[in-house]
């Protein structure tokens, strides 16, 4: 592993972007995503950065005692490093930290990569949003982990 995880600034932004927009069929906006970056009491952003650049992100938003996935997404051409799991890491080391014990997020039906991710963490399928994704009708699925303290969470990284 050579990149590091740090919290995201408003210099990563474009960076960001560029990823999010070639990996999301319904991008954000670069204002929605500042909006987000600036509201640190509820929203925590992180980057990985390899070479003085971003190749992947993760948002979360803290609602009461639980924390809520709001994105992640990794540089095409560095997905399955490793990336997005060392993400997960930090981000649910930092949720124990505050004493969240509870994470949820929604994943697109069809994104089958996405959710072996979230299933090594212990995220088990809860219900459907149907017609979730704006774009493309897609259902997504709503995922729980009712307990980040578990032995286990985080795999074989951990
Ligand atoms: C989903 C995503 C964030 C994963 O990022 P990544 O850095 O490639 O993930 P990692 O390398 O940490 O791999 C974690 C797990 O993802 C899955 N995965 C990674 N690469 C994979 C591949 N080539 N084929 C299938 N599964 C793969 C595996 O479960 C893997 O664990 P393992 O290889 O140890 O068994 C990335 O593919 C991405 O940005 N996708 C587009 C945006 C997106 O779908 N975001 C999620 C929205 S809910």
């Amino acid at each position: 592993m050579t990149w590091s995880i740090r919290l995201a600034e408003r210099r990563d932004a474009r960076e960001i972007m560029v990823i999010e927009e070639t990996r999301f069929p319904e991008p954000w906006s670069l204002g929605m995503l500042l909006d987000e970056m600036g509201n640190p009491a509820t929203r925590r952003y992180t980057v990985a950065i390899e070479d003085a650049h971003v190749i992947g992100y993760l948002g979360v938003m803290f609602v009461i005692d639980e924390l809520h996935v709001n994105t992640i997404g990794v540089r095409h051409a560095d997905e399955g490093r490793g990336v997005a799991r060392s993400l997960l890491d930090e981000a649910f080391a930092d949720a124990r930290a505050r004493g969240i014990r509870r994470a949820t997020l929604e994943v697109a039906a069809s994104n089958t990569r996405a959710q072996r991710l979230y299933f090594r963490y212990g995220f088990k399928p809860v219900g459907v949003r149907k017609n979730y994704y704006e774009k493309t009708h897609e259902d997504a699925l709503v995922l729980w982990n009712d307990d980040l303290t578990a032995a286990g969470v985080g795999g074989p990284t951990l």
